[in-house]
């Protein structure tokens, strides 16, 4: 997707000073059945430029195959589109030396706001049938922190979702209403092997839903 200059440029000037690395933009067709909303990318997203492309990706396209969908077939984008990312001293293992990482860090709200204008105008251009945001970060911005995954992941909500004025410096509803099917972030089932039979079914159970 090819964003406004202007949008991006807006952007660039409020997150000089933040930890947040590259720009990558959300990629797939217009108008698809499916939009994929994940958090922000990672180290290997910023590598490839190419969204959903680490180890998370591959378990997303594995889920997406179970749904009946390829990569191509569906938009996917985050709601943050740089890496965040702290700093850390750590000792190395090998050398006992002391080195700096920059591990993935989930974004700020502060960050999630700033794409917010972003992430709204990529929305009104790719105008899915159905948007799944996966984990947490997603569902919030599209439906507030009231929403948990663990209670709504492969449900079928149809409801207007948040949409930033930059007037007000608040978000508020859309005036559209929306289907939106939660799921788990695909890195969850990584660090919690044993939710990987509620994720796929979930994924399977998509097309009887939408
Ligand atoms: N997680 C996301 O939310 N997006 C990516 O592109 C990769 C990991």
């Amino acid at each position: 997707m090819h964003y406004p200059s202007e949008l991006v440029e807006a952007i660039k000037a409020q997150t000089t000073d933040l930890k947040l690395e590259d720009f990558l933009e959300g990629a797939g067709p217009l108008h698809p059945h499916l939009m994929i909303v994940g958090e922000a990318p990672g180290r290997e997203e910023i590598e490839s430029h190419i969204p959903f492309h680490g180890a998370s990706g591959k378990e997303l396209m594995r889920f997406l195959n179970l749904a009946g969908y390829q990569r191509e077939d569906v938009y996917i984008t985050s709601v943050v589109r740089s890496r965040p990312y702290s700093i850390k001293q750590v000792k190395d293992r090998r050398t006992g030396k002391i080195v700096t990482k920059y591990p993935n860090r989930t974004p700020s709200n502060k960050e999630v706001r700033i794409y917010a204008p972003l992430f709204d105008w990529e929305l009104h251009q790719v105008q899915p049938d159905v948007i799944i945001p996966v984990g947490n970060t997603a569902l919030h911005r599209l439906l507030g922190p009231d929403e948990v995954i663990s209670a709504v992941h492969g449900q079928l909500i149809q409801h207007p979702v948040l949409e930033f004025n930059s007037a007000t410096g608040q978000y508020q509803w859309s005036q559209a209403n929306y289907q939106i099917v939660p799921m788990y972030h695909p890195a969850a089932v990584l660090y919690r092997r044993q939710l990987m039979p509620t994720v796929e079914a979930d994924w399977q159970q998509l097309s009887q839903l939408v």
